[in-house]
């Protein structure tokens, strides 16, 4: 029997980069996974259909992570196609690297509405699956910039902060509940999104020098360790921020 078996898990931004890999990995090892995203139904189509394809299950449901009414009907969604949910990966996340200068309202409502508020109402939601004793798992995606911040990345790392900080508090709130809440902190990682931001080579250079293991990251570098965060062989860990960045410091 596959590890996940029997399991329910949602993926938010689970269409590309690391939310595809995470989905995949959890299927893979049994779980039924809910494919969020909130635009590319084409690539969250995809990811289902390699799920599909090599024996598992998975439906894509489109939903603003950073609306409580669309999150709410993705967890509706959830709950017909494979019941209550076991395992939230709170993955759906945007970057945007400026200097002081250039911060408007516009550059902090959006990454802190998807990076802060979409992980609360997630959480939200899937702990009203989580209880009458089931228990569950919250891994929330933060990143290297939270322990480290670089220049230019001031309201990014603010929000991967909070995301850290709320897996602290949460983890007291929710552990008495048997819920477990974990921040996986990547590194710098090829994904679609770092891909197409504009400078990434310089920055990937820049980062290759910082790194010890001497190379950029891989999704399935920071998918293998959320299926192992997941895991009952991780029953002893809540409230933690772990690194998976081959030991970069920016
Ligand atoms: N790549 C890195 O170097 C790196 C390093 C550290 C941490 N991280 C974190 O890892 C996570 C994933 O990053 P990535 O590089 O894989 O990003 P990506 O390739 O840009 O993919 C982001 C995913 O999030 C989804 N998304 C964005 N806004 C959303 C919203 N409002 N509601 C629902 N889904 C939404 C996107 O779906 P749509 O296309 O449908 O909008 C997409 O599937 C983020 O939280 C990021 O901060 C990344």
């Amino acid at each position: 029997m596959k590890r996940f078996e029997g399991k329910v898990a949602v993926v938010t931004g689970g269409g590309k980069g690391i939310g595809a890999a995470v989905a995949k990995r959890l299927a893979a090892d049994g779980a039924a996974v809910v494919v969020n995203y909130a635009i590319s139904a084409a690539d969250a189509q995809t990811t289902v259909d390699a799920i599909v394809a090599a024996g598992g299950k998975a439906i894509a449901v489109k939903a603003n992570v950073a609306k409580r009414d669309e999150v709410s009907a993705l967890f509706g969604a959830a709950r017909e196609a494979f019941g209550p949910v076991d395992i939230l990966v709170n993955n759906a996340g945007v970057y945007e690297f400026r200097p002081l200068e250039l911060i408007d309202e516009e550059h902090i409502d959006r990454q802190f509405n998807i990076n802060v508020k979409g992980l609360l109402f997630a959480t939200q939601e899937a702990a009203k699956d989580f209880d009458g004793g089931r228990g569950g798992v919250v891994i929330n995606i933060g990143s290297q910039v939270s322990l480290t911040p670089p220049a230019n990345g001031s309201v990014y790392s603010a929000t991967k902060g909070a995301g850290d900080v709320i897996t602290r508090s949460l983890a007291q709130e929710l552990g008495p509940k048997n819920v477990r809440v974990i921040s996986v902190a990547p590194g710098v990682t090829l994904t679609e999104g770092f891909v197409s931001m504009g400078g990434h080579e310089g920055f990937i250079e820049f980062a290759k020098t910082r790194t010890p293991l001497g190379r950029p990251g891989r999704p399935e570098d920071v998918a293998d360790v959320v299926a192992t965060l997941v895991s009952d062989d991780s029953r002893w860990i809540t409230g933690s921020v772990i690194p998976v960045a081959g030991g970069l410091t920016l």
